[in-house]
């Protein structure tokens, strides 16, 4: 019998989606070019093992595909997706789907749909190896009517947020992609964040890890019920069975990347989209890769981080820092998507955008369903003069200015939450400084100023001196 669908690439993220489309009662069948693994996941599929047809060539997995066919590639993002491409379509007839659900650029998913001789969707898909087994959260890019093809698996293989599936159709060509992007910029900000506040408490505060651990929980059980605090409470909370100390203590303090933070915040530059707490999250992760540079700095110029006078902060001052970095992040994260919806015409749903991240995907959190009501009410308003979310800022920003202050003065590096704030300032302050820089621009290269009093524009000087 054909399968209804086919998925290309066992690996962890390949194998655990193949067996949530099985779960969910679809005939799938796999490929991967290493055919050993084919086997391996067969056999040890279980029950779920009847609904999979394994192969072990292109052909034979092609041939074992109903028609028109629809093929998830769930390889490597990059020249491997190329290939695969390449080494499928010859084999496919003109109404096969190729579906990408790889975390791949989407300038590449733009120039693939392009050049693609046949059906192609791109489609981020969020939520680690347990989300794509039980229920990620899935961001749909290509043409509608391909979409709706599959929309009826991706939806059963999705979360659910009381019962609504966390799987949306974006937009034309890469704009699934470029949602999960920003995604992961959001993403990569919400942990640098937490590692600022996990800074404070441990260098600052002289927190032990399973302290540490016991603040995030019970935060979780607050306005920052959300997966990553959830686990960093986990995290924190571990202990090392190799020394019986905390496990958190002996992992070495530099993070990897794979990229798409770093794309989200290039692509915000082309955009002139200001994205500072992602940016900052993208820098400390480089910074925290060079270890030896910030050894010898440490040895150089002394250790910065120091411990604060008992008193000089609560933990609720933390807590509220922590939710105005996050409502500042996330507002910055919804304005950049606003300014690719206009500047690549997708018309990309932001209310929707919210909702499918609601659950299923690494950044869930409750504070996801407000903001999901507060764009269904006005989708063209920044999140941060959304009233709901405006209360809170006003209730937290001064909390998260104690917190930056205190970190800079004791030494703890905190350039999300301190770029949250800057934003948060600049954002409220209706006359800046670039007056200046107009006035230093006219002076070396006479590129002119808007003048307040007359509204006239292309001023010049005449400068002093
Ligand atoms: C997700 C994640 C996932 C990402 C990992 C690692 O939404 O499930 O974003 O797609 O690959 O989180 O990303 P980094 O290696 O860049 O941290």
């Amino acid at each position: 019998m054909s399968s209804e669908i086919g998925l290309i690439g066992l690996g962890t993220m390949g194998s655990a989606l193949a067996l949530n489309i099985a779960e969910k009662g679809f005939d799938i069948a796999v490929f991967n070019r290493t055919a050993q693994v084919t086997r391996d996941f067969h056999s040890e599929a279980g029950d779920l093992a009847e609904r999979i047809t394994p192969t072990e060539t292109l052909e034979a997995f092609v041939g074992a595909l109903a028609e028109p066919r629809a093929i998830i590639l769930m390889v490597p993002a990059g020249e491997i997706v190329d290939a695969q491409i390449d080494a499928l379509r010859p084999l496919l007839g003109p109404d096969d789907l190729i579906i990408d659900a790889g975390n791949a650029n989407f300038h590449d998913t733009n120039r693939r749909m392009r050049a693609a001789e046949g059906p192609f969707l791109g489609v981020g898909v969020s939520g680690g190896e347990e989300g794509a087994r039980h229920g990620p959260s899935i961001m749909g890019g290509g043409q509608r009517t391909h979409w709706d093809r599959v929309s009826h698996i991706l939806e059963a293989i999705s979360a659910k947020y009381e019962g609504t599936p966390c799987a949306t159709w974006m937009g034309e060509e890469g704009a699934g992609h470029f949602v999960k992007a920003v995604h992961n910029g959001i993403e990569y900000a919400d942990m640098q964040m937490i590692a600022e506040v996990y800074g404070v408490l441990r260098d600052g505060m002289g927190y032990d890890a399973a302290r540490i651990g016991v603040v995030f929980d019970r935060w979780n059980d607050g306005p920052l019920r959300s997966y990553l605090v959830e686990i960093s409470g986990k995290v924190a909370g571990t202990t090392d069975p190799a020394t019986g100390g905390p496990l958190l203590d002996v992992i070495v303090d530099a993070a990897g990347q794979k990229g798409t933070g770093r794309w989200t915040v290039i692509e915000a530059q082309h955009l002139a989209a200001p994205v500072p707490a992602i940016e900052a999250a993208v820098v400390a992760r480089n910074l925290s890769s060079r270890r030896d540079t910030r050894a010898d700095g440490e040895a150089f110029f002394g250790a910065a981080p120091k411990a604060m006078p008992s008193g000089t902060l609560e933990e609720h001052q933390l807590e509220q820092a922590l939710i105005c970095g996050k409502i500042l992040c996330y507002a910055q994260g919804f304005t950049m998507i606003s300014a690719a919806s206009e500047a690549f015409g997708w018309a990309l749903p932001l209310p929707d955008i919210a909702r499918v991240w609601r659950e299923g995907c690494i950044i869930r959190s409750d504070m996801l369903n407000d903001m999901a009501d507060a764009l269904t009410q006005n989708p063209a308003q920044n999140l941060m003069f959304a009233p709901y979310f405006a209360d809170h800022l006003k209730a937290s920003h001064n909390a998260l200015r104690e917190v930056v202050a205190a970190a800079s003065l004791h030494g703890s590096a905190a350039p999300a939450l301190a770029s949250g704030l800057a934003y948060f300032d600049a954002m409220r302050t209706a006359r800046g400084t670039a007056n200046i820089i107009q006035g230093q621009r006219d002076y070396f290269g006479l590129h002119g100023f808007a003048r307040l009093d007359d509204g006239s524009t292309d001023q010049h000087g005449p400068w002093a001196g």
